[in-house]
């Protein structure tokens, strides 16, 4: 059955200007007044959230830059470091090991970063040959992926995405820096701040979905959460937002598949995360496998020179990806003739080496060109020195920022005493709940009724190892919570029944066991049957999200849709709760399932908070921050695209639309999620009908609780351009705030709109607003809800 979750058809016309350059504008004040502002607003946030008390933000306030400047007494310690330092070490603090290759004698040689050792006694262990064993004593970094958290693992971040609440997103920083930093790591391979299109491509899991201001607000919150104000401190590490650039939009899905795209594109929907987190301090950044028109990210001299260190400001370092240098090599290989096949745009390993450093990449990840030919390449002119002293520098500025020359040592004895603590625990459950996104709850199915049997059904009700998604850090199995014990914890007449196994399987193994067969359907009808009320767990398991996990089928996998028929004969009511990594085509799931909640991978306390929800405790307030598609042959489809000519209308023949699906629309819209109650909102109004190019006005907005239970709604502000100088997206997400509402209250939420919200990249990079008419949109979803404009007066570019 077709039919979508919209509340009405999008505008014909042109749309909203992308104000992509999040902040682009704010970020000239003054940089001292902005440091000691982000004192006190992490230390508010940090109050905020302690316990698990969430904040509400309206997603502008993230959006101020608060990198801080050079100083200079660490810029006269790093010259004096250059100036004793031969080439061999110089190109030694270039090399970033893998935990594999981090022998003793590679650190003695010099190494100046590592990753993936998480052992404190093992980090200690080589930072005291580092600092006391190599000429000039210089500590080694140690770093690794923390993406939704170390070892209290969070909800994956497309789940945190999906709270429309940056406290979330913070909260997880914070206990993730901590615990990362307890053990001695001092950068994290994080925030995953990839915008994507792509539901076919498994690391959509990681990011924020696809909206750019959204991406933007998660992003900039998780630096200052993981950074604060000085990463120096004992709870806190260097962040480095990836994959720059553009790697979340790889050909057909396919993961590390390469990109085109036009400047426009690329600085309007993908490089706003990336401008967030760096306008918010983040240090380091790691530049991608893929292709952008032709050029690998870790060669681009376009992103990482011009755009990232020139016009951004940032004086951090990049850290290439996995042997990302050694895959801008021909294939075969050549010098050495082994390793990854290649882009082709390098001859050889020297060669590699040569594009990089030139383009700007200042470590390099596992493969060893920079070490193997940096003395060649200097003697030969093809690097200048004075390339290879920015890169060694800016590395030692962010070991000087970490604090490692103070204090490179950990306390093991205080690791244990700062990890996973019962709060961050009550944390993570706090974060789950807000996470999930209730898609349908026809004729109040739910919440349960904890007074009544339950039967818990499916492959993923048991299961404690998928719970934790993919990335799971030093994450155990045995920390999760999984839905049958949560659910039994509040409801003690819980039975459960597997029906079949989802296993998790990669080549060369057949990856055809998942659901595979029906003989515990049996069972599990019978188990339904001697329950008063079903909890069906479906959905994929964690290795099938995250890196190289792209699937071209995005249905749920193996018999999985039968065993719903299956449990629906049986005349249960019943809800479907999803764990997974990706949107999923459900067609067949909504039109059989009476309520769907969309759990995602919710981490270590997933049983206890989908319990929270599937009771009521806790109302459904996630929006979904990803469009959820009819059919995979949709894709790419996503709420801010551009308009045609001919605007998709399935009833017309010389349409933009496909001749096998009778709708234009997704099944499910970005911005959509349901609550246990109801709101309406109201009284649009603007402080203006006009706005100078240079000025700012605001909109505020009346949104009630209808209903008769207390809930969260999330109010969502949308501009369009109809008539800008290149074509503009239908709409474009530019504010949005989370309230919690008794019955009957009603609250008034302010958005501030200026510049960086009207304006647009156009295609020769540059950021320009334009004087016309803007039309606003503020609802609970990206399409419909109340509706005004103003007019911008006069232009800008900068
Ligand atoms: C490859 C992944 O693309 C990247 O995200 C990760 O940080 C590195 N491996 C290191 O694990």
């Amino acid at each position: 059955m077709w039919h979508s979750r919209r509340a009405g058809g999008l505008p014909k016309g042109p749309a909203v200007g992308p104000g992509g350059g999040a902040g682009a504008w704010r970020s000239r004040r003054g940089r001292r007044r902005l440091a000691a502002l982000t004192v006190v607003c992490a230390l508010a946030l940090s109050t905020l959230v302690a316990g698990g008390v969430f904040a509400a933000d309206s997603g502008d306030s993230q959006l101020r830059t608060t990198r801080a400047a050079a100083d200079p007494s660490i810029e006269r310690r790093i010259d004096g470091l250059l100036s004793r330092m031969t080439l061999d070490e110089k190109l030694q603090q270039l090399a970033l090991l893998a935990d594999f290759q981090a022998t003793d004698d590679a650190v003695r040689k010099g190494a100046g970063s590592v990753f993936g050792v998480t052992d404190p006694a093992r980090i200690n262990q080589l930072q005291h040959i580092a600092v006391e064993q190599t000429r000039l004593h210089i500590p080694v970094l140690f770093a690794f992926d923390t993406i939704h958290g170390f070892r209290t693992i969070f909800p994956i971040p497309l789940a945190e995405a999906s709270s429309f609440d940056p406290g979330v997103a913070a909260t997880d920083f914070r206990i993730g820096a901590r615990e990362s930093a307890a053990v001695g790591l001092k950068q994290i391979y994080s925030p995953m701040v990839d915008i994507s299109h792509e539901p076919r491509w498994g690391r959509i899991a990681e990011g924020a979905g696809e909206d750019p201001f959204l991406g933007s607000v998660m992003a900039a919150a998780r630096v200052r959460a993981a950074q604060g104000g000085d990463y120096s401190a004992a709870d806190k590490v260097a962040t480095s937002p990836k994959h720059f650039a553009a790697y979340g939009q790889p050909e057909g899905g396919r993961d590390y598949n390469t990109t085109d795209m036009s400047e426009q594109r690329l600085r309007n929907l993908y490089l706003p995360p990336f401008k967030a987190a760096v306008d918010a301090g983040a240090d380091t950044a790691m530049c991608s496998f893929n292709a952008i028109n032709g050029v690998p990210g870790c060669a681009n001299s376009h992103t990482e020179t011009d755009i990232l260190k020139r016009e951004w400001g940032f004086d951090g370092f990049i850290e290439s990806d996995y042997t990302a240098v050694a895959e801008l090599r021909a294939c075969p290989p050549k010098n050495p003739n082994e390793g990854p096949c290649g882009h082709g745009v390098a001859a050889d390993g020297k060669d590699a080496a040569r594009l990089a450093l030139n383009a700007g990449t200042d470590s390099e990840m596992v493969s060893t060109n920079f070490v193997d030919f940096g003395k060649q390449l200097v003697d030969e002119g093809l690097v200048s020195m004075a390339r290879i002293d920015d890169a060694v520098r800016r590395i030692l500025r962010v070991k000087f920022r970490a604090g490692l020359f103070k204090n490179p040592f950990v306390d093991v004895s205080q690791v244990a005493a700062k990890t996973m603590t019962p709060a961050d625990v009550a944390a993570e459950r706090n974060a789950a709940a807000r996470s999930m996104v209730l898609l349908k709850n026809d004729n109040q199915t739910l919440p349960l009724d904890p007074g009544k049997s339950v039967a818990v059904i499916g492959p993923l009700g048991n299961d404690q190892h998928d719970m934790l998604g993919p990335w799971w850090g030093v994450g155990r199995d045995t920390d999760a919570v999984t839905l049958f014990d949560g659910i039994k914890a509040q409801d003690p007449n819980t039975t459960f029944a597997e029906g079949c196994k989802i296993l998790d399987r990669d080549p060369p193994d057949p990856p055809n066991d998942e659901c595979g067969s029906d003989a515990g359907f049996d069972e599990a009808v019978a188990t339904a049957q001697a329950a008063d009320q079903v909890v069906l767990a479906l959905g994929e398991t964690r290795g099938e999200s995250g890196e190289a996990e792209s699937r071209s089928n995005i249905d749920l996998p193996g018999k999985q849709q039968e065993l719903i028929d299956r449990i629906k004969a049986t005349g249960k009511p019943f809800v479907v709760v999803l764990f997974n990594g990706r949107p999923l085509t459900l067609d067949k799931v909504d039109a059989s399932a009476p309520a769907i909640l969309e759990a995602w991978f919710p981490g270590i306390q997933a049983g206890n908070a989908a319990a929270d929800v599937l009771f009521g405790k806790v109302s459904p307030g996630g929006k979904l921050p990803v469009t959820f598609p009819h059919s995979v042959g949709q894709v790419p489809i996503y709420y801010n695209h551009e308009p045609t000519g001919r605007p998709c209308d399935p009833t017309f023949k010389w349409n933009s639309r496909y001749r096998d699906l009778p709708t234009c629309d997704p099944l499910y819209e970005f911005g959509y999620g349901l609550s246990y109650t109801t709101f309406q909102l109201s009284n649009l109004k603007l402080s203006s009908h006009t706005m100078p190019a240079d000025g700012r006005i605001t909109a505020t907005v009346d949104v009630k609780n209808t209903g008769a239970r207390g809930g969260d709604e999330v109010v969502q502000l949308y501009l369009h351009d109809p008539v800008a100088s290149i074509s503009q997206p239908v709409r474009r997400l530019r504010g949005f705030q989370r309230v919690t509402l008794d019955p009957g209250q009603t609250r008034t939420v302010t958005f501030t709109l200026d510049a960086s919200d009207v304006g647009f990249y156009d295609n020769s990079g540059r950021f320009v607003v334009e004087p016309g008419t803007i039309d606003l949109f503020a609802g609970d979803r990206s399409s419909g809800g109340l509706t005004d404009s103003f007019t911008v007066v006069g232009s800008r570019t900068r």
